[in-house]
């Protein structure tokens, strides 16, 4: 038979409206609580330097970004986390939001410096301790599981000053010691822990491009006082992973039978699309993953770094003793994935790249928002963040395939809109965008399930507007919207959706998540009574 030009032309064509089509239909597709598994976590998330406030009260000592906030420059518009959203004495209150938006779990970190503020050469804050113990009081009460990150972040600043914080090893002792104090005091009623949030993330933002504090960096990736970008974010993240070991070893022995919970850690996660349509570049994206994802995830699974690391660092690249590899490899229960947005790689071996993407730190990858000047994605309030739907299945198919399928949680997604000037709070709470986004990953999500993904939660960034970081206040992700002059919190439109969508449905209480978890509520009222007794 003979094929003319005209046909295959034809084919083309049809070829690609049918997957222009079949894209449109997944991305429109309608979600539903049902299509997720029956004790699925459902949640929002928070951090405490971003919510807290209450900066030196009740025995708190001066973290690092206490610190960072108050040189000037260091954040837009000035803004600091002193007063946050003062949750630290508003928490009752948002505990009843978080009740009202029907999850069944709440994500939140525990503030390092007011639980320890001098570390191990101090003691433990008992008012510290109290804070948290009542809100992991107050949401099991209302049937919400807590799902408790040891750290985000935020660690006491004379840790820093006294040996350089996550650069020295002395750090993991530290870390235990934390970790410990967290198990001892919460683990009763605590049954899922994330030791680190995004070890990844934090060693790239503080020590490559030294924009979070400690704010260390060399050229080309910054201009800091101190530091080194090719070297330091190696051995921070070294620290980290076995710091998490370290804790997770001690879970294991002292706590884990006792208090029957599990422990992971949490991965900054994002997919990597080929910039150009050649081999280049789709080695390239794989190599930005095994550089940024398998680089924290390979070491807990495998016990050691990637291949691709090794082969393009060498012996720059930290050792881990057959001691440490063996504690490595037993300290997950579960990976947490924060995922936001897709990028594009390009390669540059073969490539010629701007300075940045040239260097083994980087994997020898150039990552970008955009080809010809065309987002991959819609554009959001963040810089790097574009809407990519189709990146949350791709993201967990991907750790799902290299890591045996092993549970995991959805621990951090959301979005945050451009910035327009003078806008006000009428308008932030009609955040349709929001709702469209949420859906879109949503629906990826349930599809990466069905395809077999053990995936048991899903957790949205954030509860309500914080203090996002380098961007200060303006940039908004929460579901409720909190007015910076009276901290009031109003649910957005998205608030309602997400209840809505969390009502329609037979599923949504503790008991699933937690069998027998309503047993210890007597224990809970007892205590709640007499902490008042105390007052
Ligand atoms: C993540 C952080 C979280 C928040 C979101 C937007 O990297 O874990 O605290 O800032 O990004």
């Amino acid at each position: 038979m003979k094929v003319t030009v005209t046909q295959i032309f034809l084919l083309l064509l049809l070829s690609l409206v049918h997957s222009f089509a079949e894209q449109r239909s997944n991305e429109e597709e309608e979600v539903e609580r049902s299509q997720f598994p029956s004790g699925f976590l459902f949640g929002a998330a928070t951090s405490s330097y971003q919510i807290e406030g209450a900066v030196l009260e009740d025995g708190k000592s001066p973290n690092n970004w206490d610190v960072f906030c108050h040189i000037p420059g260091g954040i837009k518009n000035g803004d600091t986390g002193d007063i946050a959203d003062d949750h630290y004495h508003q928490f009752l209150e948002d505990i009843e939001i978080i009740h009202s938006l029907g999850v069944n779990a709440y994500r939140f970190s525990i503030s390092w410096s007011r639980v320890l503020p001098r570390g191990r050469l101090g003691e433990v804050n008992p008012k510290g301790v109290m804070f948290y113990s009542k809100i992991i009081d107050n949401l099991l009460l209302k049937g919400i599981e807590p799902y408790v990150t040891i750290y985000h972040h935020d660690h006491p600043q004379e840790l820093e000053e006294r040996f350089g914080a996550w650069l020295s090893p002395l750090m993991q002792e530290e870390f235990v010691h934390f970790a410990e104090t967290c198990f001892e005091n919460f683990g009763d009623r605590v049954k899922y822990w994330t030791t680190i949030n995004e070890p990844n993330l934090l060693a790239e933002m503080a020590y490559l491009w030294g924009r979070y504090p400690p704010a260390h960096c060399s050229a080309p990736f910054g201009n800091c006082s101190s530091g080194n970008s090719d070297t330091e974010p190696l051995f921070v993240l070294h620290n980290m992973l076995l710091s998490h070991a370290k804790a997770a070893n001690i879970y294991r022995h002292k706590y884990q039978l006792k208090q029957g919970g599990f422990i992971g850690i949490i991965a900054n996660t994002l997919m990597c699309e080929p910039l150009r349509d050649i081999e280049l570049d789709r080695e390239a994206a794989k190599r930005a993953l095994a550089f940024y994802i398998a680089w924290m995830l390979d070491p807990l699974v495998f016990g050691d770094y990637p291949p691709e690391m090794r082969q393009y660092h060498g012996n720059g690249l930290p050792r881990f003793t057959s001691e440490e590899t063996k504690l490595l490899t037993q300290s997950l229960d579960f990976i947490g994935i924060n995922h936001y947005t897709s990028l594009y790689a390009k390669d540059c071996i073969h490539s010629t790249c701007s300075s940045d993407g040239d260097r083994a730190i980087q994997g020898f990858v150039y990552l970008t928002g955009e080809r010809d000047g065309v987002p991959i994605g819609e554009r959001t309030g963040m810089r790097r963040f574009f809407i990519v739907p189709r990146g949350m299945e791709k993201i967990i198919e991907y750790v799902k395939e290299r890591y045996n399928n092993m549970p995991m949680f959805v621990t951090e997604n959301g979005y945050s809109p451009p910035e327009k000037q003078d806008e006000q709070e009428e308008d932030l709470v009609q955040d349709a965008k929001r709702i469209e986004f949420h859906k879109a990953y949503l629906a990826a999500l349930a599809r990466a399930i069905r395809n077999g993904a053990d995936v048991r939660g899903y957790f949205i960034w954030s509860l309500m507007d914080n203090f996002e970081w380098v961007y200060g206040y303006n940039t908004r992700f929460g579901l409720y919207y909190v007015d910076r002059q009276t901290l009031r919190r109003t649910p957005k439109l998205s608030a309602r959706w997400y209840a809505n969508f969390l009502t329609n449905s037979g599923h949504n209480h503790v008991e699933n998540a937690i069998p027998g978890s309503f047993k210890i509520k007597d224990a809970i009222l007892t205590r709640l009574k007499t902490q008042k007794a105390e007052m």
